[in-house]
């Protein structure tokens, strides 16, 4: 894993902004996170659509999860978020998401790990992590060869996204999740996070064992992943003045 550590949210906007850039250029299938961690990049890139015509229109989006049970207009519903955080804003059209609404969720969830595969797959992956080590919504415990499926919410979990619902009374229990096997067959992940309340999930994630335990670990198999932090989301790694040595002397034939 490559870890980038920057001084704050906005340039952490900046750095994914620029991977997510050439994926765009590319007409490439790009793999969409909802949660704070990657709006300050969704902002660079609308930026960047607006005063650069950095141009959308040749690529298809998918995204990571869905709740369970939100009519699809709700304004927490993700395939609404992430209309209004990026889709819209860059004329981003083919964006798909699992459906939460549908009477067999199994089939559904059967029928959009299909619809990945069909597409392609996945060029690059934007992911967040939850405080708990979760990546979408597999929550610790998670099958590190999952696919897409439901799965129920942590106490934890709901709590911290109460703050989008008002109530944690009005946060649903159950959603619909990529799994850890399918967000690891993206060709790219670009894991964003910041905040040190994120500082332990990022440390177990990086440095700790590769464990159901922190969903997020999985990642150390994959071949290529960024890990882009704040300072704050830096705080509890071992190894950070490397990691600041290592991305300072970074070959400049090797991109991100
Ligand atoms: C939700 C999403 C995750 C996201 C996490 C962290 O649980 N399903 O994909 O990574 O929130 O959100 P935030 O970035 O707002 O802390």
């Amino acid at each position: 894993m490559e870890v980038v550590i920057v001084p704050t949210p906005e340039a952490t906007g900046r750095l994914v902004a620029d991977v997510v850039e050439g994926y765009v250029r590319a007409g490439g299938t790009l793999g969409l996170a909802t949660g704070s961690s990657p709006e300050p990049a969704y902002d660079e890139l609308v930026r960047r659509h607006r005063e650069t015509g950095l141009d959308f229109s040749g690529c298809r989006a998918f995204l990571l999860d869905e709740y369970v049970g939100l009519p699809g207009d709700h304004p927490q519903a993700y395939r609404q978020v992430i209309r209004r955080v990026l889709a819209d804003r860059v004329g981003l059209v083919d964006v798909r998401g699992p459906d939460g609404t549908a009477a067999d969720l199994a089939a559904e969830a059967t029928a959009y790990e299909e619809s990945v595969r069909a597409a392609g797959g996945v060029d690059i992956q934007l992911v967040g992590i939850g405080s708990d080590g979760h990546l979408g919504f597999n929550e610790p415990g998670s099958s590190l060869g999952s696919r897409t499926r439901v799965k129920t919410l942590t106490e934890r979990t709901r709590r911290d996204n109460a703050r989008f619902f008002g109530s944690l009374e009005a946060v649903p229990h159950h959603v619909l999740t990529q799994g850890l096997g399918t967000i690891g067959a993206a060709r790219h992940v670009v894991l964003v996070a910041t905040g040190a309340g994120k500082a332990e999930a990022v440390a177990d994630a990086v440095e700790g064992p590769v464990s159901a335990f922190c969903p997020a670990s999985v990642l150390q198999l994959h071949p290529h992943v960024t890990v882009v932090v704040d300072e704050a989301a830096a705080g509890r790694l071992r190894l950070a003045d490397y990691y600041r040595f290592a991305h300072e002397h970074k070959p400049d034939w090797q991109g991100y």
